[in-house]
């Protein structure tokens, strides 16, 4: 695997690549753990040229400590990607990719940046689109690759992808979330509990499990919901942002199981650290 900081190092590897040969690509923001992992192998099952990126980007955070301490530890990544045969990793620095003076565009989300993580993370999904997009132009990809364990982010890069035009069309896969035997949903932001965090964290997936079971036996999800907001915050979780029931495709509340697809999105503090989860309900 070959690493590369600029855009211009970047291209030169990408016209060296044959001209038959599709483009996977995988974004990220390092500190890479097995659901990170799990694109990149899905993205190398249709024999493509895999490029992932490691940028920790400023502009999708609202809480600058969290930036700040957001995990970084390249070289562990690299060689975590090199084991995984990443053909292409792309690590430019935030002048790379906003260059001063560069004109950032504002995306149309409609609602989708308001509700949930948009309501709790005001401009975030602007700042996910704006680095998103720019990887995009650069890298030009065939397919785009994404975890479900961030739902609403499929949704608004989806949309993004709906209203911008690219030089080619761009396909993306949404990839199941990896998650630990304990049911935890692997995440970078894992690192930063203790081990009494990481003890208690598991129970979100608990209760969003359990929230789906009364749900399909036909229990009010206000009932469902005011009963598992109280357990988590009663178990040590210190806050929970949200703990709801969406309908999976138009992404509004449901309150009564129907035949839609619907999906169960939880967003909770614990130790200070925001972890996010959710479970489809087919
Ligand atoms: P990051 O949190 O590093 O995640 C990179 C990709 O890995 C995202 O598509 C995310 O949904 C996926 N992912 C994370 N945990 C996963 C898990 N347990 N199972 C499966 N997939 C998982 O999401 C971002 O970075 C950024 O917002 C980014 C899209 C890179 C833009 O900066």
């Amino acid at each position: 695997m070959e690493t590369v900081r600029s855009i211009v190092e970047l291209k030169e590897k990408l016209n060296a690549v044959n001209a038959s040969c599709k483009i996977a690509f995988v974004p990220t923001m390092g500190a890479l753990h097995e659901g990170h992992i799990k694109l990149l192998q899905i993205a190398k099952l249709n024999g493509a040229f895999t490029i992932c990126s490691i940028f920790v980007n400023p502009t999708q955070f609202n809480d600058q400590n969290d930036y700040e301490l957001y995990p970084r530890n390249l070289e562990t990544d690299a060689n975590l990607l090199n084991k995984n045969n990443c053909d292409l990793l792309f690590t430019p620095d935030v002048a790379e990719i906003y260059p001063a003076n560069s004109n950032i565009p504002t995306y149309l989300l409609g609602s989708l940046e308001t509700k949930l993580e948009g309501q709790y993370r005001p401009g975030h999904f602007q700042g996910v689109c704006q680095v998103v997009d720019r990887l995009l132009s650069i890298i030009s990809p065939d397919y785009l690759y994404l975890g479900k364990k961030d739902y609403q982010q499929c949704l608004v890069i989806e949309k993004m992808l709906q209203n911008t035009l690219y030089s080619k069309k761009i396909e993306l896969v949404k990839v199941n979330t990896v998650r630990r035997t304990d049911g935890l949903a692997l995440s970078s932001r894992n690192l930063r509990l203790s081990t009494n965090g990481l003890s208690i964290a598991h129970k979100l997936y608990e209760s969003i499990q359990l929230a789906a079971n009364s749900f399909k036996e036909g229990m009010s999800w206000s009932e469902i919901e005011t009963y598992h907001i109280q357990k988590l915050l009663t178990i040590g979780f210190d806050k929970i942002d949200y703990f709801t029931c969406y309908d999976a495709i138009n992404f509004k509340p449901i309150f009564e199981k129907n035949n839609q697809q619907s999906i169960i999105l939880a967003a909770v503090y614990l130790e200070g650290i925001r972890l996010i989860d959710n479970l489809e309900i087919l």
